[in-house]
């Protein structure tokens, strides 16, 4: 199992050493456009191996697409993050570029991968990939829900006092801090509601502050944050890698599915061995419908600022 992780800044890196952490693939290449960037990376985090107990082979590269050849699976990193006040829509000028050109160099040293995208904004990303590449469409799926949601379980343990591993959530709709659905109508503590035990109003208040989880951090730290996103990745890449046949709301093309159609957006859906090997549809109330349609519209608009 060979993954390349485009892009070793700071999620790129996250995410290269979750993945070296959980030790199921044989080699994990990141690439970096900064010379010697990704190699000093590749060399500090294999410094780990003998401490952290991993057989995984970390290597840098600096753009040279032919180290990243027969990959099973690439993650494009690559972008830049957002700074303070900046929305991830404000991003789309310089990572479409950089997307596009990324995902067309994997593509020709891999014909088989499977892309995960992760630069923002995100749900256009995954989008513009779809759009210009021939990858089939259970090949390239987009990461936004599976930290969205690990933020929901965040502020859900929060407010019910809990450990996270008591609860469990699920965030759909778009990545954006307007987008998001959190689904509180459907968070449980250990199989039960978490609506017996939280009013409506602080239910609400823990889908207001997972929206904005991004932004929360993005002012703490001067920039996007990189281990919740890094781990968010891992968790894809493993279920892909080890065919888990796990579910987790990813950024996938719509054809008709929730009524809607010709984009990528979150929704949960079945990650093994051939990347989404199924979109699951669930009931929604009218009022998560309505949320859902909106967050689409949100993020058609933002693919319409694309020039494919
Ligand atoms: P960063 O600035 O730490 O790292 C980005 C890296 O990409 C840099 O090392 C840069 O040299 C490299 N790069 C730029 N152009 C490149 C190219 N053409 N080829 C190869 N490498 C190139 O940024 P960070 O914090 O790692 O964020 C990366 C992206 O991920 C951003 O767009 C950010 O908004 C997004 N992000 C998405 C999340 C999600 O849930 N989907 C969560 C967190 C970040």
């Amino acid at each position: 199992m060979k993954v390349t992780v485009v892009g070793a800044g700071a999620v790129g890196a996250s995410c290269a050493e979750y993945i070296a952490i959980k030790n199921f693939a044989s080699e994990v290449v990141l690439l970096d456009i900064k010379e010697d960037y990704a190699e000093g990376k590749a060399m500090d985090l294999m410094q780990t191996a003998s401490l952290n107990g991993f057989d995984t082979k970390i290597t840098g590269s600096t753009n040279d697409y032919s180290k990243t050849a027969n990959s099973d699976i690439a993650v494009i990193t690559s972008g830049i993050p957002r700074k303070p006040g900046m929305t991830r829509e404000e991003l789309i000028g310089i990572n479409a570029g950089i997307v596009k050109e990324v995902s067309s160099n994997l593509i020709k040293h891999s014909p088989d991968v499977t892309i995960i995208v992760v630069s923002n904004p995100m749900d256009t990303m995954t989008y513009l990939v779809h759009k210009t590449t021939n990858l089939p469409k259970n090949k390239i799926i987009g990461m936004g829900g599976a930290l969205d949601s690990a933020r929901f379980k965040y502020r859900l343990a929060e407010a019910l006092d809990a450990p996270a591993s008591d609860v469990d959530g699920m965030v759909i709709g778009g990545h954006s801090d307007t987008g998001m659905v959190p689904l509180t109508r459907l968070a449980t503590r250990n199989s039960v509601l978490a609506s017996e035990f939280l009013s409506e109003d602080r239910l609400n208040q823990v889908a207001e502050d997972t929206k904005v989880g991004g932004a929360t951090l993005t002012k703490m730290l001067g920039t996007s944050a990189w281990y919740a996103p890094g781990a968010a990745v891992s968790g894809l890449v493993q279920a892909i890698a080890c065919d888990q046949q796990k579910m987790f709301p990813c950024s996938a093309l719509l054809e008709g599915e929730y009524g809607l159609s010709d984009l990528c957006i979150g929704v949960p859906v079945i990650l093994g061995k051939n990347g989404i090997e199924k979109i699951v549809e669930i009931d929604l109330s009218d009022a998560e419908k309505n949320k859902l349609k909106e967050s689409s519209e949100g993020v058609k608009k933002t693919n319409g600022l694309l020039e494919i």
